[in-house]
């Protein structure tokens, strides 16, 4: 199993999901080489629930302020792999560029390697 994959792995057991119950660990890894985590923050007033990629750019933004996105390994329990969601995408791109390597997979280990420039084409910037 790749790093990435364990670590997102990990990161999954720690999603508070008791709305959906659909639990999703997200692993990004810095250009400096850096990992950092993030899993699902559901809320009882669902729509201030975080998405776990949102969470793992926080918790990278912290730490290293000012840190670049080189990949992402994005895990979900679904029946295909977890693409992540339009929020996320700018989000993600916010913090990357259109050569970032986003990963997307589920539990039963399918795998499917995008570039965020493929998951967000022309994405928006100021
Ligand atoms: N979710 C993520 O964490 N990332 C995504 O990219 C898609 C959806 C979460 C949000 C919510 O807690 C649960 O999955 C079901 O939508």
């Amino acid at each position: 199993m790749s790093d990435l994959r364990e670590h997102a792995m990990s990161a999954r057991e720690c999603a508070h999901a008791p709305y959906s119950n659909f639990h999703v660990g997200v692993a990004v890894k810095t250009t400096e080489g850096e990992v950092f985590l993030g899993a699902n923050m559901e809320n009882a007033s669902y729509p201030e629930g975080w998405c776990a990629e949102t969470s793992a750019l926080a918790q990278m933004q912290m730490a290293r302020p000012g840190a670049r996105l080189a990949e992402v390994y994005v895990l979900g329990q679904g029946k295909g792999v977890l693409t992540p969601c339009g929020g996320c995408r700018q989000r993600l791109s916010e913090f990357g560029g259109a050569a970032t390597k986003v990963t997307c997979a589920n539990l039963k280990g399918d795998e499917q390697l995008f570039t965020l420039g493929q998951l967000l084409p022309s994405a928006f910037d100021l």
